[in-house]
């Protein structure tokens, strides 16, 4: 997943739905309920913490942000399969 498609999962999460799940479960007001630059952060961190997805060119819209976080960490299964 790129960061554009997390960031439209998020704010618009009936644009896309996840197989194996019914639509309108996620609530739809991300874009409100949080800030931007939170939203951005959010969308970073879930980037980094997957290893697989995203990667390269993070679309230049956050900035600033939450440095910080190590992306490195080897985890085991990563995502989990559904179904
Ligand atoms: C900050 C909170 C949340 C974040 C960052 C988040 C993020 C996401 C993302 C990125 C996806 C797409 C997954 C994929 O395509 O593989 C997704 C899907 C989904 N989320 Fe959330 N979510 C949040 C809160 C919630 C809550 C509170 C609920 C329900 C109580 C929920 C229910 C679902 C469901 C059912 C899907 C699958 C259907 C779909 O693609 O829309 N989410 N969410």
């Amino acid at each position: 997943m790129t960061a554009a498609m997390v960031h439209t999962s998020i704010v618009d999460p009936n644009a896309k739905i996840a197989k194996g799940y019914p639509p309108s479960v996620m609530p739809q007001n991300y874009a409100q309920a949080i800030t931007a630059q939170q939203l951005n952060q959010l969308v970073q961190y879930l980037i980094a913490s997957t290893s697989k997805g995203g990667g390269g060119s993070s679309s230049g819209a956050g900035g600033g942000g939450a440095g910080g976080a190590k992306a490195g960490a080897k985890k085991g299964g990563g995502k989990p399969k559904r179904g």
